[in-house]
């Protein structure tokens, strides 16, 4: 039997669960062993997970009792909803709910709840300036997780509320990085304005994860906000720019005109850039630079990750 804490890791085979795993194996110290969670313990990426060293379990978010069982004899766990597999805040809340239950089952000592702030505490529904979406949120894939946290707290378990930040691979897998316009010059598109938006390697995120762990309990019942840089649309462009050898140019444009792109989510994305623009201060504030590196030595800058990176951003 392993003398080794466990953390049990929702999403493990996904960005934030996945990096959260690699740290757990690649770490120096050996303090704890990964359990990833996954649906199907079967699949190439949980295959090659075990074949790294992780226990490999398998649970679904919408189903306690197999979470529970998943948890149990973990010291630690790691929660993440997934909403853009089904665009339902109500959804994330139940399956945060889930989570919380289970873990309070098993009587985990350390909850990570990745989350991200309830908007609607800045920007009232009856507020114009940007839509009420789906009848009751602003922003629903940050309200549904903001709203969730008071669930972890209700429950009394031992919960760190760890507010991530925009990945920078969301300009390789989201569609978001640079596109051609008329002119065949490559645009980055963003609605923010001169104002910078907190991002982060997604990989970065379970490293900061596994930080927070390692500090025995000194950020259970607080909030940690992470984030790799806090960088202006001109200066992600300036960094693209430099990295592809090719022009990059900021296209900044209205959060009404990024609403209107027609791809599923662009309304809840439109509103995401506006909170984060018009409330900036509060919002880069929220996310310590300092901090994400105390936890993390190695967390990379946009520079580090676009050498990494670059070759996978598609352009055309
Ligand atoms: N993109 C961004 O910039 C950004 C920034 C901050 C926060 N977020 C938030 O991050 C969350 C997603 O995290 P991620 O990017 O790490 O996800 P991801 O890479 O899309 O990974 C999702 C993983 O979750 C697992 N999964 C999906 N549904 C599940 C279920 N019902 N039960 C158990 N596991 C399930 C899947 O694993 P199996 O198939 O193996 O079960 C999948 O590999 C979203 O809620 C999003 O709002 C995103």
């Amino acid at each position: 039997m392993s003398a080794k804490k466990v953390i049990a890791v929702v999403g493990a085979t996904g960005a934030q669960g996945g990096g959260l795993v690699r740290a757990i194996l690649n770490d120096k110290t050996a303090e704890f062993a990964a359990r990833a969670i996954t649906r199907d313990a079967s699949s190439p990426k949980a295959k090659e997970l075990a074949k790294l060293g992780a226990e490999v379990v398998a649970a679904d978010v919408d189903d306690v009792g197999s979470l529970t069982r998943a948890f149990a004899g973990a010291y630690g766990a790691f929660c993440v909803t997934f909403f853009w597999a089904h665009f339902s805040p109500e959804k994330e809340m139940a399956e945060a709910a889930n989570m919380a239950e289970a873990a309070k089952q098993a009587g985990v000592k350390h909850v990570i709840w990745s989350t991200l702030e309830d908007t609607r505490k800045w920007i009232a529904l009856s507020d114009n300036r940007m839509p009420t979406l789906q009848g009751k949120y602003k922003v629903p894939h940050y309200d549904g997780k903001g709203e969730a946290n008071k669930i972890f707290l209700a429950k009394g378990v031992p919960t760190t509320l760890l507010n991530t930040s925009f990945y920078w691979d969301n300009f390789i897998y989201f569609g978001a990085g640079p596109k051609p316009g008329p002119d065949g010059v490559l645009a980055l598109t963003l609605p923010m304005g001169d104002k910078p938006l907190p991002g982060i390697a997604a990989e970065d995120i379970g490293k900061c994860a596994l930080g927070i762990f390692k500090a025995k309990g000194e950020y259970i019942g607080k909030s940690v906000g992470i984030a790799g840089e806090h960088l202006t649309g001109a200066q992600l462009a300036a960094g693209l720019t430099r990295a592809l050898g090719r022009e990059v140019r900021y296209n900044d444009v209205p959060p009404e005109v990024y609403r209107s792109f027609g791809f599923p989510g662009a309304d809840d994305m439109g509103n995401m850039f506006q909170f984060k623009r018009d409330f900036n201060s509060a919002y880069v504030g929220a996310r310590s630079l300092e901090l994400s590196r105390r936890l993390n030595p190695e967390l990379q800058t946009f520079d580090a990750w676009l050498q990494k990176n670059k070759s996978k951003i598609p352009l055309e």
